[in-house]
């Protein structure tokens, strides 16, 4: 037996026991992705999970170095789906038995914003009997905010912390109130008191980021105790800052790999949560979404934006799905999940286990 069956025999991992596995070698990672494998269908199954994913405006305040729709990219056209066409979205996902909704927006905080999101999940709601898992991911509101899109029916939240290391964060970003780390993993508590199902996660192989700053980031996960995570490689982009450092990044391979450990790692850390299959895994290769949900994803995120919306909402180079129309997208998660050897959970939420035996 040598060094890493006798870790992967834990399954509570040390910093030094993460950073060991995050290093393997080929033939040592797929001893990673197997167990990681095996505890996935222990625990949460082979069920695959739809959450239709509306991208709802790529309007944003912020200037997170990363990001295409930063607030100083002049590049693209601003705009916000109609509330009919996300009316349309969610009918076609609600009749193709799609029982999860993401609504998801660059982060505003105006009043006009946070009551039109309320009066579309009024609306959602009526539409669909209340039937739908909505979850929302439009970054750091405050505690009102939170518990009054709690009352119109939102039960789950995505907020990405992105990195658990504070001095990296404030690389990451502007260094000013608005973008502050304490500010963001305070965002998370109060999304935990007011009670949603929370979702966080970190991008995989940023400029200066070590593999210590991730295993730390897993542990933070471990420690924030999260029921969803969604995490994905760093794609650079030509009109954001951060671009200028992309030759110090890992090769696209790599980084993929990197990602797939990070997935397959927590999966054997956390057991029963839900872990996305995100799309910037398929960014980097072409069947980076099976290739995660083998070890370990059970959630996927069909897109039902709009077209002609898409190529305004491109937060990193060559993102998929730019011009297929929402049935296209279920056609083609549909033969991906089969080819990973899953089944799709239509017709179920599909909640965070996790956050049920939590209660
Ligand atoms: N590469 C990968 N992911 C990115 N995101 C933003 N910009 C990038 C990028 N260049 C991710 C962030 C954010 C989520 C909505 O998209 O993690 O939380
Ligand atoms: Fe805005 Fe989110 Fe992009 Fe930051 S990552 S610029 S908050 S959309
Ligand atoms: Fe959109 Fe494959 S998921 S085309």
């Amino acid at each position: 037996m040598n060094n890493i069956d006798y870790i992967l025999k834990k399954d509570d991992f040390t910093k030094e026991d993460l950073v060991i596995l995050l290093n393997t070698n080929e033939e040592d990672r797929k001893k990673i992705f197997e167990k990681a494998a095996e505890v996935k269908k222990t625990y949460v199954g082979n069920k695959v999970y739809f959450r239709g994913l509306i991208e709802f405006s790529n309007i944003c305040s912020k200037n997170c170095y990363y990001c295409g729709i930063r607030a100083g990219n002049n590049k693209l056209v601003r705009y916000f789906v109609t509330e009919d066409e996300v009316l349309e979205a969610v009918k076609y996902a609600y009749n193709e038995g799609y029982a999860s909704l993401v609504i998801q927006s660059g982060e505003q905080s105006t009043k006009a914003f946070t009551e039109s999101i309320y009066n579309l999940l009024m609306k959602i709601n009526s539409i669909t009997d209340n039937k739908m898992g909505i979850t929302l991911s439009l970054g750091e509101q405050s505690e009102e905010t939170y518990l009054r899109w709690k009352e119109a029916g939102a039960r789950r939240y995505l907020l990405r912390i992105e990195t658990s290391s504070r001095e990296l964060y404030s690389k990451l970003h502007p260094n000013d109130k608005h973008h502050d780390y304490d500010e963001r993993l305070n965002a998370l508590k109060l999304l935990r008191k007011t009670g949603y199902q929370v979702g966080t996660g970190v991008m995989i192989g940023l400029p200066f980021q070590t593999v210590e700053d991730l295993a730390d980031d897993l542990l933070f996960f471990k420690e924030f105790d999260i029921d969803m995570a969604g995490m994905g490689p760093y794609i650079e982009h030509e009109d954001t800052p951060l671009y200028q450092y992309k030759d110090q990044l890992l090769p696209k391979e790599e980084r993929f790999i990197l990602s797939l450990k990070m997935v397959a790692l927590l999966r054997i850390m956390m057991k029963d949560i839900n872990i996305a299959a995100t799309t910037a895994m398929q960014t980097l290769d072409k069947m980076g979404r099976e290739k995660a949900i083998k070890v370990g994803s059970n959630v996927i995120m069909p897109n039902l934006t709009p077209v002609k919306y898409r190529e305004n909402y491109l937060l990193y180079e060559d993102k998929p799905c730019i011009d297929e129309e929402a049935s296209e997208c279920k056609n083609c998660l549909e033969a991906r999940i089969h080819i990973a050897g899953d089944e799709i959970g239509y017709n179920e939420h599909g909640d965070s286990i996790h956050f049920k035996n939590r209660q």
